[in-house]
Formats: C-alpha cells, structure tokens, sequence
C-alpha cells in the first residue's frame, strides 16, 4: 500500500487518488486502445462464424419472443463509430443504439469512467442511494438549461426515456389537476408505457391497452406552407380548448419529431403555440429524449427560443441516464416522484463525461456554423444530396438538423425504407428506419468522434447501394 501523505481525505477519496488506481486505468485502457486500432474500417462477416452467429441470433429472438430490427450481437469491442460483431464483421454504426454512443464504441475515456464507477460502491444509484455525481450531472444539466433564460431550476434523474416522460406527465398532471386532457402532435412517439402508448399517434402500438389519457391531436408544422400550418393548429388548438374548457393540464412537444420522421418545427410555430398554452396554463412540455444536444444549443427548446415559455423538459438517450427537468412551479408534492434506482453508477459517469465532451469540445455554440454537430450535418446532407443529384428519386430530402440527419429513400414506402437499410447493414452501414407514410431513414451519428472521412465512407457505402437498387428497378 502506498503511503498516504493526505490524511486528512476521506477513505473513498484516497481510494480515488490511489497511484495503482490510476496506473491500472493507464493500462487498461492502452490495452483496449491496442486492441481496438484494427476496428478502422468495414468488413464483412467470417464466413466460420456465419452458421454459429446466426444460431444464435434465432437463439435470442426465440427466447425474447419476438424478432430483432438487425441480427446484431456486439463481440464486445468497438472503435469510434466502428463496432465488431460476433460474426466478424464490422459494421460503421451512425445509428448508434437510436443516438445513444455520443462517443462511440468502447471509448477509451468512458472505459476510465467505468473503472471509477466500479471503485464507487454502489452499481445502481437511487431514491436512497445517492452519489456525488449524480449531483454533478443534475448541476450541469440545470447550468445547461438556464444558460439562455429557462426557469428549469430542478432536475430528477431516472433510468428510462419513458420514465422521464412518466415523471414529466405525472408533474403536470398533478399541478394542473382536474385538467385531464393533453394536446400532442399528429405522428408523434412518446415511449412505451401505456400512459405514453395512449399518446403515441401509432394505433398499432397500443393494441389492447387500456384508455389512461385523452389525447387531442395538432397537426405538426408542415416546412411546405409555414403560414398555413400555423393557422391550422390554432384554430384546432382553439376549437379543442373551447370544446373542452379548463380541461387541458398538457401541450406536448417533441420539436424534430424522431420516430415520426425528422420533421423539424419553426420557432414561429412553437413559439405562438406554447405562447397560447402557457397563457391558458396548460404545462409546456418539450420531449428532447431524441433532440438533447443534437442541435448547436444543448436542448432544442433553446434552439428555437422558447427558453422563456417551457416547464418541463426531458431528456435521454445520449446522456445515457435520462432526466425531467421542470421550472419551481412545477415542483411536485412529495410521494409523487421516487425511484429506487434513478441510474447506474456507470451511466452517470458516462452521461456526465458525454455532456462535458460536448460542451468543452465545440458542440454547442453561439453560432450554428462553428458547432462541430451542424457541420457533420452540411457533410453529411451534402453527400445524400450528391447522390440524389447522381440518382433522381432516390433519396428526397434530406431531412432532420444537426445530429439527426434523414432522407425519403424512393417512392417512401415501408417497404423500401426498409430493404434500403437493411441493404445498407448488409453493406456494413447502420441506420435505421423512422416515420409513417413516407418512411424515412435516419442516422444519428456519435457526435463526439465522427469525423469528415466516415461520413464520407458512409455516403460511399449509400451510393453503391442506391445504385444496386437503381439498376435492380430498371432490371
Ligand atoms: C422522443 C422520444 N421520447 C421517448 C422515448 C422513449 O425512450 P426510452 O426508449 O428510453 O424509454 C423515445 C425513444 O425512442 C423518443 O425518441
């Protein structure tokens, strides 16, 4: 043991800044540096391993009762955007679990936050178990909201994008009680519980589930008639709350719609819809479970200005534990919110590491063309758009901001939506589908380390594969 020349320190502290500690994580992770270094491109699947991978692809989808999107199995070692496979393969992953790697596969710095979450006693933190991270995330992530004028002054952290929307829907409803009804947007997602499945605008995603909450739907703004649009949803938004008067505790927001398609809003929109809720003291509630940090601002709301109109917001996916967070007068009465675990140690290490990344390393800035995330962005729409101009029809669009990046591969059908990114996987490219009527495909990139020649690797890999299925439709 070595000696101890502070001894003033708290046991724990001393374990943090024990020399082994840090020699242990020094090596580790060059271990896991050396190993990665070979992961720097696509490769096709080892045909040894091909029978045995897919055994156990059916394996899983047997056990679980339901079929995978992609027969995915990690081998457990990535590198960047790069991720092997257990068939040997190596796929470029600008999917990334649905946005959840920011920075990647196995990154070497959120190995050494894994080390430090393993040294910190406890696996899950929760209601009664609290560590001092998870204060740090809560500070930053409430820094973050307030930077440009929010009154989001508390912050609650939880285990699930659903469960931060539970919370939020829960918040509401209590301050805004008898008010029952919710205002959400046509094609909206809002997650998988049942109250949330009831707010989903996708019948086929609340089959046989109870009725919990009456849901009003707006249409979305449509970029093709600003004016119009706006017009529209308000005079339904008025007509609903004068059908139903005082009855509406929630107006729901996701601001780029994420599952339903990479439709972004104006500010001129949410800004005159929230405008009215908030006068009628209907909850703003913006949903960035997809849309955290995927513009140059760190929460979309601030991207489109309605820092001064919003009361709760949660977040998710790329912070990895996720949060609600809400303005004072939305403080819930005590009972309502409590978790036993609101994270695991890891994560919040991860999430913390995730958000400072961006923020120190030019994600989120001032103005949009010095954002690292809304450069990605021009390269990235500037490939699709190479290759429409290549193939025309192809891939309309492109749609979505920043890190969310989409297109309508062809005539939009499910359909081909589909064979187009399954044709990408087998290709070694991931992305994913997102919308209804036209379906879309979608990439959310690790923002933190893509770099100009993956995404040029990326819309390489795209064009060969439109260009198969071009000639297959003209064959
Ligand atoms: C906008 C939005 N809200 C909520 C959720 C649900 O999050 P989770 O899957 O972490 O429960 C998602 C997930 O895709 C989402 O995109």
């Amino acid at each position: 043991m070595p000696e101890n020349h502070a001894p003033n320190l708290l046991a724990a502290q001393r374990l943090a800044h024990d020399p082994r500690i840090a020699h242990a994580k020094e090596l580790l992770t060059q271990v896991v540096r050396d190993h990665q270094q070979e992961l720097n491109q696509v490769r096709p699947p080892r045909p040894e391993l091909t029978a045995g991978y897919a055994e156990k692809v059916a394996k899983f989808e047997g056990l679980r009762g339901g079929s995978l999107y992609f027969p995915y199995l990690s081998a457990g070692l990535g590198n960047g955007p790069y991720v092997e496979l257990a068939d040997g393969s190596v796929k470029l992953d600008l999917i990334t679990g649905i946005g959840v790697h920011g920075m990647g596969h196995s990154n070497p710095e959120l190995v050494s936050t894994g080390i430090d979450a393993v040294l910190c006693d406890t696996v899950m933190q929760g209601n009664l178990q609290q560590n001092e991270p998870s204060v740090e995330l809560t500070e930053l992530l409430v820094k973050l909201a307030t930077e440009s004028g929010s009154d989001l002054q508390h912050c609650v952290l939880t285990t699930s994008g659903a469960m931060a929307n539970e919370n939020a829907l829960k918040i509401a409803f209590q301050k805004n009680a008898p008010a029952q009804r919710v205002f959400a947007f046509e094609n909206c997602f809002c997650g998988r519980s049942i109250a949330l499945s009831n707010m989903t605008d996708r019948p086929n995603y609340r089959v046989g589930l109870p009725v919990t909450t009456t849901v009003d739907y707006l249409p979305f703004y449509d970029y093709r008639d600003p004016a119009g649009s706006l017009k529209r949803t308000m005079a339904i938004f008025e007509k609903q709350v004068a059908r139903y008067p005082k009855q509406h505790a929630i107006l729901w927001m996701e601001l780029i719609a994420g599952e339903g398609g990479y439709y972004a809003g104006s500010r001129e929109f949410f800004q005159t819809l929230a405008g009215r809720a908030r006068e009628l003291g209907i909850a703003v509630i913006c949903d960035e479970v997809q849309t955290f940090s995927r513009t140059h601002r760190p929460y979309a709301f601030q991207y489109f200005e309605l820092d001064s109109l919003v009361d709760i917001v949660t977040i998710g996916k790329i912070t990895q534990v996720c949060a609600t967070l809400f303005t004072s007068d939305y403080k819930p009465k005590p009972g309502l919110v409590s978790q036993t675990f609101t994270g695991n140690s890891a994560s919040i290490l991860a999430g913390l590491k995730i958000v400072r990344g961006l923020v120190e390393r030019g994600h989120f800035t001032r103005d949009p063309s010095s954002s690292k995330t809304m450069q990605l962005h021009d390269l990235f729409v500037g490939g699709i758009r190479a290759i429409e101009a290549k193939y025309p029809g192809s891939l309309q669009g492109p749609y979505g901001l920043g890190g969310m990046v989409g297109f309508t591969p062809f005539d939009g059908s499910a359909a081909v939506a589909k064979e187009l990114t399954m044709k990408l996987y087998e290709a070694g490219l991931m992305g994913f589908i997102a919308g209804d009527a036209p379906s879309r495909v979608r990439f959310l990139m690790p923002l933190l380390v893509t770099q100009p020649h993956h995404i040029q690797e990326a819309c390489g890999i795209l064009e060969n594969v439109v260009a198969q299925m071009v000639a297959g439709r003209r064959g």
